[in-house]
This record gives structure tokens, C-alpha cells and sequence, in this order.
């Protein structure tokens, strides 16, 4: 049988600069529901890239004397060495330079115009230019950019226009339908309150006060306004257009999910549809508009002073100790804080202490008591029924929360399951029993924990794949399929274990913090 397919992309991430740690969020957050799909056995693609066209990347190109594309060229491979960097698992990184996207991209224009969506008109606006967006008088917050909060400019232009209000009714009816298709629901009601229902007004598509950028091809003192460049990447890469569509465009699409930020829910949830049902194509299935990471409590921001990079953050406490945090800590709905501090704790209590140890106590002792073999099941007791049935239970709780798109709660669930497995060491004292030369209890307790380990190390490995990977090593197993998690017995007497080696190393909390101010100041 065909396995099922799922689509997943993030937000393509601007090559203006190097992404902060926010930005780096969609696309972990993106692989853990990724990978969490290809364990379930589905067909997975996931797709993520980077958005290289826009103004600001024309003046910024200016300020460093290179071109345009030599500019792109340098932030797409950072972009990238990042998303590596947290291994993330995407199967294709797409470019808005990227031929195929800019050919798809004249001929949606054509194709919109053609039909009479896009026709040409004069736009009159403020304009905010770091953020390339016009905004009207009642958007703006205290008379600056309701986005980046600088001054905007009186700025008019001719320009071809996309009929968004045509779609209006459409728009809102579809969205009423279909509840599942903005998550969180809160995100849709923002939606519908302060952008759909006060009126679309049509969109202004294309710029002629810049060049870098997609030219339109039956008038080309004009590129292609970014948003339709941008969110068309879901579709071009994967071989639509209008005039010559690939095939496979309809094996894959629709997408699954889009993961993008709160502050671009709205181009995903407005926008994106309209363009869609433009070209006669289906919508997306779901958009998740996620919160935001945030560092002392306030927004990131160069001016100040409190960007964090992810890679560098992993290069000091490892990819999946920064994998850990941003999943765990930003929750569905609520924005996430981070400090080295917050870090730091999280990284002793649930890593190293949760999990770390429970994993070397639990080797080590197999290597005291069966000289690093693990033993058959013996005598069994009411505590180990009920060990099983509360990882049963948190096994529930970690796909329900995955299938609502839950992540850190799905995540807690897992490490409950460690947490449970460190309470069943204390409920059952291995070393007494070892003691009293209870050596058939003795045998279940180890059988167990290790089978309770084992099942934890499957579920961590969409979020920390490298500590699953090291924890299969160490028990010497790869019995890692979802399939072997019901039944309690998919630990094999008579393995070897291999040597314990510590996952995650705790943290001197004062020592680092000391080391990690003196290197940033
Ligand atoms: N290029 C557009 C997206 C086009 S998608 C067709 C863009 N790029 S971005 O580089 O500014 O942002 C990339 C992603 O990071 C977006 O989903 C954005 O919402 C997200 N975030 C930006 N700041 C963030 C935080 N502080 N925390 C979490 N996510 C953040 O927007």
C-alpha cells in the first residue's frame, strides 16, 4: 500500500541578515512535526528556504558594494548552515532566485492578470521601508509601523493591483467552514476581527521603485510585489504553473500544514487563499501561527542589543539542548522567554537530571547486578502494571497533543515518561532488592526500566534526535518503531548493553553563568 504523504513547509526566512533564534524556531518546530510524521509511517516532505528579494536587500547589497544576488547568495548559505546546524530534517531548501520559482512566478502573474485579478491602478500609501509593506492610516500604532514601530512615508506609485475583495465573503465563509484551517483558534478570530471583517482592500502586487526582484513579464519597469513572490514558493518548487504543471504538483499538494509566526499568519490566512482559489487550486489544510520566542522577556532586536543565534547557542550547550528548549518552552499559544539562567535550569532539571541520569543509573546498574546483560522478566508486581499503564497513558497524551499541534505539551509527555520511569527506580530500590538477593524482582525492575527507556528514547527522537540516537546506542537496541511501544516487550533479553557514556552533562550553573556574561560583554 502507498504510504500517506504530508506536506509540511516553514516560513521562507529573509536573506536581509543572519536569522535570530526566533526565526530558527518554525523550522524546528517544523521538524519535530516532521519527523514525528515519518515515524507514524507517512510519506513525509518537508520544505523550507529562504526569501531573497525586496528592497531592503537591494540597499543593503548598496551599503556592502556586491551585488544583489552575491548578497542572497552569502545569507541563503548562512540560513542554511543554521538549519544544519539544529538538524533539522528538511528534504528541500528552495531559493525565491531559484529559476524555477521566478519562471512559475511571471506566469501566476500573467495567469492573474489574464483573468482579471490583477489589473494596473496607482497606489497611494505609508510605507514602511525595512518592512516593504504599505499600511493604511488606521494600521499604524502611534504613527509608526505596527510591525517594526519606525517612521513610514507617504509614498504613491503606479502599480498592478491583486482583487483581494473580491474574495472577502468567500474568504470569511471558508474560514467559519473550516476551523481546523487557522491554529490556534484564538489566531482566528484575530484574523477575522482585525483584518478580514473591517474589509480587504485589493493588494498592491507589484513595485517599480526598485529593481531587485521578479520582473512582470508583459511590463517589466515592474517586479512582482514580494508576498505573491514569497508565498508562492509552497507551490513552484513542487512543479505548478499555470500554463505547464508537473504532475507530481498534485501528488503533493495540498500541503499538509504551514508553520509560520504570528506576525505572518495573517499573509498566510488572507492572502494566501485568495491567490489560491486565483489560480483554481485547493487551500492548505492547516496554518499554525505560532507564538514567539522572546529574550529577556522583550522582542529581539539588533538596536537592543539582544539577538541570540541559535548555532552559537548550540555550539555552547549542544543542538539538542537548544532543540529541547525552544520546543518545550514556547508554548502553543504563549510566547516563550529565554534566558541563559531559564536555560541552564531546564537544561539540569530535565536533561541532565530527568533523563541523563536516569539513563546511566539504569545501565549502570544492569552492569552491577547482570553484568551489562539485560535480564529475563521475572517475578512481577500491581507497581509494574501500573508503571505500564501511566506510560500507556502518556504515549495518548503525546499523540493527541501531536495531532493538535501541542508541541511542548507532547514533549512534557515524553519526558513524563522518564520522570515516571525515575519514580518506578524509587518505588521499587533496585539496590535492596539486589541487597535481599531478590534477584527475580530484581530481573523485571531492570527489564522494565529499560523498556520504559527504550520506548521514551521513540518518542524523544522527533525532538532530540541525537540523544535517541545515543540512548539506542547505549542499550544496544534499534527495536525504534512505533509499532514495538504497546506491548512492554520490545527489550531483548540476553542484549549486551553498551558502555554508558553521560547524555547530558550537568551544568555548574554559576560557573557557566560567569563564563557566558564575561564572553558577551
Ligand atoms: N520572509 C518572510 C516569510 C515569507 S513566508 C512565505 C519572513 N521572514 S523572517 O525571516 O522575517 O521570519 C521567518 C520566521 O520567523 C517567520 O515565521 C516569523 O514569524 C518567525 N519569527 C520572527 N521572529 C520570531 C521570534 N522572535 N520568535 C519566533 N518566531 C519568530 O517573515
Amino acid at each position: 500500500m502507498d504510504k500517506k504523504k504530508y506536506y509540511i513547509t516553514t516560513a521562507i526566512a529573509y536573506t536581509s541578515g543572519k536569522p535570530h533564534i526566533g526565526n530558527t524556531y518554525d523550522v524546528v518546530l517544523a521538524d519535530a512535526i516532521a519527523r514525528y510524521k515519518r515515524l507514524q509511517g507517512y510519506d513525509v516532505y518537508f520544505q523550507t528556504g529562504s526569501d531573497e528579494h525586496g528592497e531592503k536587500i537591494e540597499l543593503k547589497a548598496k551599503e556592502n558594494n556586491i551585488t544583489p544576488k552575491e548578497y542572497v547568495d552569502k545569507y541563503a548559505n548562512i540560513i542554511k548552515s543554521v538549519w544544519d546546524k539544529m538538524n533539522t530534517s528538511y528534504d528541500k531548501f528552495v531559493r525565491t532566485t531559484d529559476p524555477i520559482h521566478e519562471k512559475a512566478v511571471q506566469n501566476i502573474f500573467k495567469y492573474m492578470y489574464d483573468k482579471g485579478d490583477i489589473y494596473k491602478g496607482e497606489y497611494k500609501g505609508l510605507y514602511c521601508t525595512p518592512c516593504e509593506s504599505f499600511w493604511t492610516e488606521s494600521q499604524l500604532v502611534d504613527g509608526m509601523c505596527p510591525d517594526c514601530g519606525r517612521e513610514v512615508k507617504e509614498a504613491t506609485e503606479e502599480a498592478y493591483f491583486f482583487k483581494l475583495s473580491k474574495y472577502q465573503d468567500k474568504l470569511i465563509q471558508y474560514i467559519n467552514e473550516h476551523p481546523e484551517f487557522i491554529q490556534p483558534e484564538a489566531r482566528r478570530n484575530e484574523m477575522i476581527k482585525n483584518f478580514i471583517e473591517p474589509g480587504l482592500q485589493d493588494l498592491c502586487v507589484s513595485r517599480t521603485s526598485f529593481t531587485w526582484g521578479i520582473p512582470v513579464t508583459f511590463d517589466d519597469k515592474h517586479i512582482v510585489y514580494v508576498w505573491l513572490d514569497a508565498l508562492t514558493n509552497y507551490i513552484t518548487n513542487i512543479g505548478y504553473d499555470p500554463y505547464n504543471c508537473d504532475s507530481k504538483f498534485n501528488d503533493i499538494w495540498p500541503c499538509d500544514l504551514h508553520v509560520v509566526g504570528k506576525d505572518i499568519t495573517r499573509f498566510h490566512t488572507v492572502y494566501w487563499p485568495c491567490f489560491l482559489w486565483s489560480l483554481g487550486i485547493d487551500l492548505p489544510k492547516q496554518v499554525l501561527g505560532h507564538p514567539w520566542l522572546l529574550t529577556n522577556d522583550v522582542k529581539m532586536s539588533k538596536s537592543l542589543g539582544n539577538i541570540v543565534y541559535a548555532d552559537e547557542l548550540a555550539d555552547k550547550f549542544g543542538t539538542d539542548a537548544v532543540r529541547y528548549y525552544l520546543l518545550h518552552e514556547i508554548s502553543y499559544m504563549n510566547d516563550g522567554n529565554l534566558t541563559y539562567e531559564l536555560l541552564i535550569d531546564r537544561y539540569n532539571s530535565d536533561l541532565a537530571n530527568t533523563l541523563g541520569n536516569l539513563v546511566n543509573r539504569t545501565i549502570s546498574m544492569v552492569n552491577k547486578y547482570f553484568n551489562g546483560q539485560v535480564p529475563d522478566i521475572g517475578t512481577t508486581a500491581d507497581i509494574d502494571l501500573q508503571l505500564k499503564s501511566d506510560i500507556e497513558e502518556y504515549i495518548n497524551g503525546i499523540n493527541n497533543n501531536m495531532d493538535n499541534l501541542h508541541i511542548a505539551l507532547a514533549l512534557d509527555n515524553v519526558i513524563d515518561i522518564f520522570r515516571r520511569s525515575n519514580k518506578y527506580i524509587d518505588e521499587t530500590t533496585p539496590w535492596i532488592l539486589f541487597k535481599e538477593n531478590n534477584i527475580d524482582r530484581l530481573k523485571t525492575v531492570m527489564y522494565n526500566l529499560l523498556e520504559a527507556i527504550r520506548i521514551g528514547a521513540i518518542f524523544l527522537s522527533p525532538f532530540l534526535p541525537d540523544a535517541s540516537k545515543n540512548i539506542f546506542k547505549q542499550i544496544n537496541s534499534n527495536n525504534n518503531t512505533l509499532d514495538s511501544v504497546h506491548d512492554f516487550n520490545g527489550t531483548i533479553s540476553g542484549t549486551k548493553l553498551n558502555t554508558p557514556e553521560p547524555l547530558f552533562a550537568r551544568i555548574d550553573k554559576e560557573e557557566a553563568l560567569k563564563n557566558l556574561l564575561k564572553k558577551d560583554n
